[in-house]
């Protein structure tokens, strides 16, 4: 495939990539079924390239293998706070793809390659083109990544231990767009109690008030404790920008949790996040795992 020499062979390919840190460079494409009766044939002859992952909606789930399949995949669905605010639409994608370069040029070639072997079936619907911004900080300017999961915490929280979905994981990827001046207009005490941790030296706040991002979402305040493998990337330029949430689980359900505590679904406190950022669309995916050769692990689907 064209370019995939320009990043390293190690790098794997589908489920196995969750598992790296954001690269300096990456595509998120959402594409549309343009040809049902070609979706199977190429699923089943596609080879992903090293770092890239394809993420299943539960549209292209329906057309394989009929509603029943794939119980645990759901759609996201709009959301929205007890009082019809904040708003956290959706717009699931019937497939997804995370496409990561050295570079946003190796990116780009590697998104070209795959929208071609993936036609007729698909058609390129949108695209966000991610970064890197100082490290794996946030635009706002805070450290996006600190609590998540290592080493074997990782792998329990992303992925599937058993059964016929073991080794493949579940994608929630969500566009926020920041207004980074509602943020930057308060003084920067202020600013990381918004967060719950300080800018500065990424340390949690001690008395963080409720609403505070990190108190919110502290995966082990959830019954049970919820966790989440956030991969999150910036996007955007001058005029607008924000951030792709992107976070693997062992099921949809574990984002959900999150996000209904967000919008305060539970107790009416909304996440002080809603004060700086909007939700633009989301959508759920299950990531297969991939062969060596790339060859995508879709027996669940009843393919391969
Ligand atoms: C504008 C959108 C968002 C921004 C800018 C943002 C930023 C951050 C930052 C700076 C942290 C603290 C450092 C860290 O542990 O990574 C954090 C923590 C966290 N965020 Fe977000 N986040 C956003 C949306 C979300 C969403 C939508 C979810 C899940 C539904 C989420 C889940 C989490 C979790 C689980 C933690 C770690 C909490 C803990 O256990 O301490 N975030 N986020």
């Amino acid at each position: 495939m064209a370019n995939s020499d320009a990043l390293p062979a190690a790098r794997p390919a589908g489920a196995a990539l969750a598992l790296l840190p954001p690269p300096p460079a990456a595509l998120a494409l959402e594409f549309q079924i343009d040809a049902p009766d070609a979706v199977a044939a190429v699923l089943a002859g596609l080879r992903l390239p090293p770092g890239t992952l394809l993420g299943i909606g539960r549209p292209v789930a329906d057309l394989l293998a009929g509603p029943g399949a794939l119980p645990a995949l759901s759609a996201m669905v709009d959301r929205a706070g007890p009082g019809g605010q904040p708003r956290a639409p959706a717009s699931q994608a019937p497939l997804f793809a995370w496409v990561t370069g050295a570079d946003p040029g190796v990116a780009l070639h590697l998104g070209r390659a795959l929208c071609a072997a993936l036609a007729p079936a698909f058609g390129l619907r949108a695209e966000l083109a991610l970064y890197g911004y100082a490290g794996g900080r946030d635009l706002s300017g805070y450290v996006d990544g600190t609590e998540n999961p290592t080493g074997d915490a990782a792998l329990a929280a992303a992925y599937v231990a058993e059964g016929p979905l073991a080794g493949s994981t579940f994608l929630a990827a969500q566009r926020w767009q920041h207004a980074l001046r509602a943020l930057e207009a308060l003084p920067q005490a202020d600013q990381d109690q918004v967060i719950g941790r300080r800018r500065s030296d990424d340390v949690e706040l001690a008395e963080a008030p409720p609403r505070a991002h990190v108190r919110r979402t502290a995966q082990e305040s959830f019954d049970p404790p919820t966790f989440l493998l956030r991969r999150s990337m910036p996007w955007g330029g001058v005029g607008a920008h924000g951030l792709l949430f992107l976070a693997y689980a062992t099921a949809p359900a574990a984002f959900d949790r999150m996000m209904a505590r967000m919008l305060g679904e539970e107790d009416g406190v909304v996440d002080a996040v809603f004060d700086f950022s909007t939700v633009l669309g989301g959508g759920h995916y299950w990531v297969p795992a991939a062969g060596p050769g790339g060859a995508l692990e879709l027996g669940a689907l009843g393919l391969g």
